[in-house]
């Protein structure tokens, strides 16, 4: 069943839209996971159909993967596709130096191993994510779950001596359950409001045992495509310090929520 596009999904759309143009014929390509991801996907499948492209594709997650293919790409492990091109992922923050939390969707452990395994990875979002400072969105952490809370208690600890705001732990659930990532663990979500300085945070965090990995992405964005309901789409490339405005077209009858 088709929705009617509301002004979020139609800024999701432009920017999932523009994001396939940086994809060339040949390319190994990471592909994200999340709500954008997925009209990525579907945008990148009709291009690979319309102009015959030969597109070698390893998916973040599990949902990402049986959507890949179900399009029509070609998906493969990681493992076999060794190094990428390119990663195309949603976040769910990112700041003026494209830092990112990302794990909103509980895929931030594939998410990561990805994107350090490409050239380069280009996030694409709406303009609500941008903020000053990283942490109003909740940092995701996966932690195994045995001792989880144990885990959750030496988390709550070096929380203390860290430069945030908040501190409250939750464990993710899914309905009346805990809430499983593609690998089996738990995610503890951290109101931390405001992270002062997010490479003390994440190197601390994953020194904590039980810790898989977590949810802040830092040096590994190139650049961000920013959607606006309006069809306008602002790319950011970091490394070249340019930044483009262009707009892309889309009909209602496009509407490639249908499905998704
Ligand atoms: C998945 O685990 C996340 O990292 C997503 O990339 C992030 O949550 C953005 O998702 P949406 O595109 O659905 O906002």
């Amino acid at each position: 069943m088709t929705r009617p596009l509301s002004p979020a999904d139609r800024a999701k759309t432009a920017a999932a839209r523009r994001s396939v143009d940086f994809v060339e014929d040949g390319m190994k390509l990471g592909l994200g996971t999340g709500s954008t991801a997925a009209l990525m996907v579907r945008a990148l499948a009709a291009r690979a159909r319309d102009e015959g492209l030969k597109l070698t594709c390893v998916a973040t997650s599990t949902r990402t993967a049986r959507q890949a293919e179900g399009e029509g790409l070609s998906v493969v492990p990681l493992d076999e596709a060794g190094w990428l091109d390119l990663t195309i992922d949603g976040a769910d923050e990112f700041d003026g130096d494209l830092s990112l939390i990302k794990g909103g969707g509980g895929a931030l452990l594939q998410e990561k191993i990805v994107a350090s395994a490409s050239d380069r990875m280009i996030v694409i979002t709406d303009a609500s994510k941008e903020v000053k400072t990283l942490g109003a969105f909740p940092l995701p952490v996966e932690v195994i779950p045995f001792g989880w809370t144990t885990t959750r208690m030496q988390i709550e600890e070096l929380l203390g001596g860290m430069d945030v705001m908040g501190t409250e732990i939750t464990r993710r659930m899914a309905g009346d359950e805990p809430f499983r990532t593609d690998e089996g663990n738990f995610i503890l979500d951290l109101a931390l409001n405001r992270i002062g300085d997010a490479r003390a945070l994440s190197a601390a965090l994953n020194q904590v045992p039980g810790v898989v990995e977590n949810g802040l992405f830092l040096g590994l964005c190139d650049a961000v495509v920013i959607g606006h309901a309006d069809g306008r789409v602002e790319t950011r490339d970091l490394n070249a310090g340019t930044v483009h405005e262009e707009r892309v077209l889309f009909e209602e009858s496009d509407n490639i929520f249908r499905d998704l």
